[in-house]
């Protein structure tokens, strides 16, 4: 695994809504070299960039045209070029998006595929072998060619599925893993993943990694395939990150992603501490840790150490945290996302608190994500900084709120979330223990507090976050050597108990 994976801290950038260097109302890769040392000031050293790529953005660029070249509303091949060469420059990483599962309609492997006589490409995709044969437990599109068959989409209707072939194939159309057509299909792939690794990336978010073998409940044939490409990574590009959207860690690091997200569908319980009726972070303390760290635990155990199981603030598909949460809850969420084992994930703007834009039109196949993907809010200059375009040129509507957090206000306020923030990753930073691989065990998760140890080559820090306006306490036999970190009025150690005041935190080094 990259060595710099130990202490990776990651940003996500939307590329659309981050900055516009020049004026044509969406942001561009000119206007992200121009914000590196902000995200380095902030304290992240990694970035993952939505998809960047040519498209007809039927969904946000998730809609892939050409695999190969950057789309020309962000710049050039160029421009994304030196982009890594000011990221590494400043001793920092950068995954890009791979969209393994699905293609646009519009994209050359379909354009072949759609036709009616065989080519090269007729099986690129999920096909079955009659206009009236559905794929079951799939949707697909039909009746908009001449090929008389349905294709499987992966998504929305403009996202036909790639084929990779079946686990258990079972009707006369279903491939197999094996045959030629999914595995050229494969081929392909890393035909694009040695391209832009060549040119500089230092490796993928992966799109809806677990959906590319079909009928494969349980992942046994994703795990197969994944681990084929972890092969090709470790012979060609040794030094590669793959992070995963699949939410299933015992599944996702034995198929050889070297980390995975917890997302707000899926097994983990994410929700429960973030986004629900009655969160963990919130200060009625009326929520519960206990599921998430249950099934964190089955997760950490049967990981064993082979990769990092990430927790992000947010992501362009969730809604803002802010939706759940005032300033002083926000601090203790990062408290507990910044502390934690695995390698953080922030979503742009999510360090200064931005908002769900209630009420916006949908753009660009966005739905109820729209309002999470406004505009980055840098100041008080027109459009905050963001654009010099006119208001009604923007990719997405600013928050219209007058009072809307900025980058700007924060960082001239010392008790501002984005200044807590860089507090505490400053902390994180100075003891391994607190970084990716820092072993973690928790010892209290009943109600309130959230506790844990993390540790690292004989350093031993306790972790203990109170988010809810009551005192809590738990039995503990630890002995406090130093508090490293605190958030509100904080923790005391001794007697054999541990007492959180309300809305506190503390990281207290142990013996
Ligand atoms: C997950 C992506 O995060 C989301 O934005 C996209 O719409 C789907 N996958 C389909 O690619
Ligand atoms: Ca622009």
């Amino acid at each position: 695994m990259a060595k710099w994976l130990d202490n990776a801290i990651f940003y996500e950038i939307y590329p659309q809504s981050f900055c516009d260097s020049n004026g044509d109302g969406i942001g561009d890769i000119q206007g992200i070299i121009s914000k590196l040392d902000y995200i380095q000031e902030l304290g992240c050293n990694a970035i993952w960039l939505n998809p960047c790529f040519v498209s007809p953005f039927g969904d946000a660029g998730y809609d892939v045209a050409d695999y190969y070249t950057v789309a020309p509303r962000y710049g050039t091949n160029e421009d994304i070029k030196r982009l890594f060469a000011e990221l590494h420059k400043r001793d920092m990483h950068i995954l890009l998006d791979l969209v393994p599962g699905h293609t646009s309609v519009q994209h050359e492997w379909f354009k072949e595929s759609m036709k009616a006589e065989r080519n090269e490409f007729t099986d690129r995709y999920v096909w079955t072998d009659g206009i009236w044969e559905e794929p079951q437990g799939m949707s697909s599109i039909k009746g908009f060619c001449d090929r008389e068959a349905c294709c499987a989409v992966n998504f929305f209707s403009i996202q036909p599925a790639l084929n990779y072939g079946f686990y258990k194939p079972e009707k006369p159309w279903q491939m197999s893993m094996d045959d030629e057509a999914p595995k050229a299909t494969l081929e392909a792939m890393m035909d694009v993943m040695r391209f832009w690794l060549k040119m500089g990336c230092d490796g993928f978010r992966v799109d809806m990694a677990h959906s590319l073998v079909k009928n494969d409940e349980d992942g046994k044939g994703n795990i197969i395939l994944w681990n084929k490409v972890r092969d090709f990574l470790d012979k060609e590009f040794p030094e590669a990150a793959m992070v995963s959207e699949w939410g299933e860690p015992d599944k996702s690091l034995q198929a050889g992603f070297h980390m995975d997200f917890l997302l707000h569908f899926g097994p983990s319980h994410y929700n429960d501490l973030f986004r629900c009726d009655e969160p963990f972070f919130s200060k009625r303390g009326k929520g519960s840790a206990k599921e998430f760290v249950k099934k964190y635990n089955e997760n950490y155990a049967k990981s064993g150490g082979k990769g990092l199981i990430c927790i992000p603030s947010g992501n362009h598909d969730m809604y803002r945290l802010a939706k759940w949460f005032d300033t002083d809850e926000l601090k203790m969420c990062f408290a507990f996302l910044l502390s934690m084992s695995g390698a953080p994930f922030i979503y742009y703007g999510d360090e200064i608190g931005m908002r769900y834009v209630e009420g916006l039109t949908s753009v660009e196949g966005g739905f109820e994500r729209t309002g999470s993907r406004s505009p980055m809010q840098w100041d008080g200059s027109v459009n905050a900084g963001f654009s010099a375009a006119r208001a009604d040129r923007l990719y997405i509507k600013m928050d219209p709120d007058e009072d809307r957090p900025t980058v700007e206000k924060q960082t001239k306020d010392d008790n501002s979330l984005l200044s807590e923030i860089k507090r505490i990753i400053a902390v994180r930073k100075k003891h391994k223990a607190l970084q990716s691989k820092g072993k973690l065990e928790f010892v209290y998760a009943e109600d309130y507090p959230l506790a844990y140890i993390r540790s690292c080559e004989g350093e031993k820090i306790l972790v203990v976050i109170n988010p809810s306006d009551k005192e809590c306490s738990f039995e503990l036999d630890a002995r406090a050597e130093e508090s490293i970190y605190r958030l509100g009025k904080g923790v005391t150690v001794g007697s054999g108990k541990v007492t959180a005041l309300p809305q506190s935190a503390e990281f207290i080094k142990i013996g």
